[in-house]
């Protein structure tokens, strides 16, 4: 093995080990808005589940490289509430130009032409073309590190109402192929989900023969 002492690492040579070593990401196309009513949307691929009750998930929302704040961290501490959208692969493109660092007051959703949706119980809008929505308010923010370039908030949102295209739905659950998730790898690498295969649970009586 080769052996990295993190503390030898500059910031830039650990963001590239991370993105390189934690993958696939799923990506949450996060949207917000402003106090002045304007709309904002970029990608987050620091992004997962945290728990069922609450049902929560999470961002982690870095320093640009300026040091300043995000427009997506600014909205949020504003205006407590953001929207998760999915990516599927037939908005990658949009998604990717959302990341563009457009300046506050610019709505991406116009630059990049995607279709906002009005939401239920938040006012951020979805992404219509996003085939599964999460309507959140904020939980907790979480800051890590001391706001230098490099350090991060981590947003816990509780998920108050998720939207699902129908044809991913069926019977409480998410059809994988009809989401068609992109996930995104190291540098400017993207994957869609292929080669899917199943594991039973395991069992404390078994062992050996793992079928796979
Ligand atoms: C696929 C993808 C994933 C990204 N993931 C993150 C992330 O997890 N955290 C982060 O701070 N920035 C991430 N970025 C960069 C932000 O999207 C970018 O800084 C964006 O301009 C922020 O927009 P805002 O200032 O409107 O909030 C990602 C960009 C892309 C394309």
């Amino acid at each position: 093995m080769v052996q990295i002492d993190m503390a030898s690492l500059g910031v830039t040579q650990i963001y590239k080990l991370l993105i390189g070593s934690i993958v696939p990401r799923p990506i949450a196309l996060t949207s917000t808005i402003d106090s002045d009513g304007i709309t904002n949307l970029a990608p987050f691929s620091f992004f997962s589940g945290v728990s069922s009750d609450p049902p929560c998930v999470m961002l982690a929302i870095t320093r640009k490289p300026d040091g300043g704040k995000k427009d997506t961290l600014r909205n949020i501490e504003e205006n407590r509430e953001f929207v998760v959208n999915t990516v599927a692969h037939w908005m990658a493109g949009p998604m990717n130009q959302c990341s563009a660092d457009y300046p506050p007051g610019e709505s991406e959703f116009e630059k990049v032409g995607l279709t906002p949706l009005p939401s239920v119980k938040v006012r951020p809008p979805r992404v219509k073309e996003s085939p599964i929505h999460m309507e959140c308010e904020l939980f907790k923010m979480v800051e890590i590190g001391d706001g230098c370039v490099g350090s991060s908030v981590i947003v816990v949102g509780r998920i108050l109402m998720m939207h699902v295209h129908a044809a991913a739905y069926e019977n409480g659950k998410i059809k994988l192929e009809a989401i068609d998730p992109v996930s995104r790898l190291s540098g400017i690498s993207y994957g869609r989900t292929s080669g899917v295969y199943e594991i039973p649970r395991a069992r404390t009586d078994q062992g050996g023969d793992f079928g796979v």
